[in-house]
């Protein structure tokens, strides 16, 4: 079925495309600088911003250099940043308890953000990954993650995260139960008010390769992979019943990640729940668009605008994605 009745010539669909205004009048999706979360990476003991290579133009900064970037964030309109620790081989362990001291790394960081750029955002992990040496989001027992044990870690995780004023709490460890278990922790804990952002969808992707150097996770991970409890990318049902329950266990937003290979995810999780859905565009997506730029194939910078906009048409209201700076200026000069 048409929706306009009349064929052409009575219909020209072309009438709407001929002039810059029009086409603005016309415009379905539009990409704000207020969609868009900036993940950083914050390590200790270095002067200047440390490069990454498999994640171009991305770099690893001090806890000042964090600061720094959130208010330049903030003052190009980004409303929050998404903080991953690279923690200090040293004080990596098998079950990962630096995770819950209260002057860890991602606690001071989030500390000085919270002092000196106070009207951003802040987006903190709940996953054990950047505290074991093995790499695994969770607590290892008998060669595989053990649930129930991780999830009484995790929730003890974010309760730290929230006493030192992390404003949204994500689960990104795919444990069942940890949602409910994090809820209850943080009203006992008198958080009532926290975000949960869990990500409720994430798939065992092989698009995670740059971040996991980013956090020195990968030489961790042995070759193991995470698909004892990151979800199969065969699956989209399984993504739906994943959403329901963590929006009963008390989450207030779900995430999809990867995005860009996971449109129908995002799509039919947005047409069924209506609660803020957010994606996260990974490391290997970005730096997929960057490498083809840089062998001179496609324009990176309208690849990843064509990416980010794809992402928020199938219904993903707010996107992760490391081009956010990026983005944004583009945005600001181009308004
Ligand atoms: C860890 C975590 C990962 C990412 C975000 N949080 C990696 C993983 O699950 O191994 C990946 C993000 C990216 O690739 O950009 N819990």
């Amino acid at each position: 079925m048409s929706v306009y009745p009349g064929a052409y010539p009575a219909t020209r669909m072309r009438r709407f495309r001929q002039r810059s205004w029009a086409r603005e009048l016309r415009a379905e999706t539009r990409l704000h600088p207020c969609d868009l979360v900036l993940p950083v990476f914050v390590k200790d003991g270095i002067e200047t911003p440390e490069p990454i290579e498999t994640l171009p133009g991305v770099t690893r900064q001090s806890i000042d250099q964090v600061v720094e970037t959130a208010r330049e964030a903030h003052g190009l309109g980004i409303q929050a940043v998404a903080v991953f620790p690279v923690t200090d081989p040293k004080l990596k362990t098998e079950d990962g308890q630096e995770a819950l001291k209260p002057d860890n790394l991602v606690c001071r960081t989030i500390q000085a953000l919270k002092s000196q750029v106070p009207d951003i955002g802040v987006i903190a992990d709940v996953a054990l990954d950047p505290y074991t040496s093995h790499g695994h989001d969770g607590l290892i027992r008998d060669g595989d993650v053990a649930n129930d044990e991780t999830v009484e870690t995790l929730a003890e995780q974010a309760v730290v995260l929230a006493n030192t004023g992390a404003d949204i709490v994500a689960p990104s460890d795919m444990m069942d139960g940890r949602v409910g278990a994090i809820r209850s922790a943080l009203e006992a804990a008198g958080h009532p008010d926290t975000i949960i952002l869990s990500y409720a969808a994430k798939y065992a992707s092989a698009l995670y390769g740059p971040f996991r150097d980013a956090v020195g996770s990968s030489t961790a991970l042995s070759g193991a992979s995470k698909r004892s409890y990151q979800m199969d990318p065969r699956n989209r049902d399984e993504a739906l019943a994943e959403v329901s329950l963590d929006l009963g266990e008390g989450a207030d937003a779900v995430m999809v990640k990867p995005a860009l290979a996971y449109l129908d995810v995002i799509a039919a999780i947005r047409e069924r729940f209506h609660v803020p859905v957010f994606a996260y565009q990974v490391s290997g997506e970005y730096t997929m668009v960057k490498a083809a730029g840089a062998a001179g194939v496609v324009d990176a910078d309208d690849v990843m605008v064509e990416h980010l906009l794809a992402i928020k048409r199938a219904g993903a209201g707010t996107i992760l994605t490391y081009a956010a700076l990026d983005v944004a200026k583009a945005l600001k000069g181009s308004s």
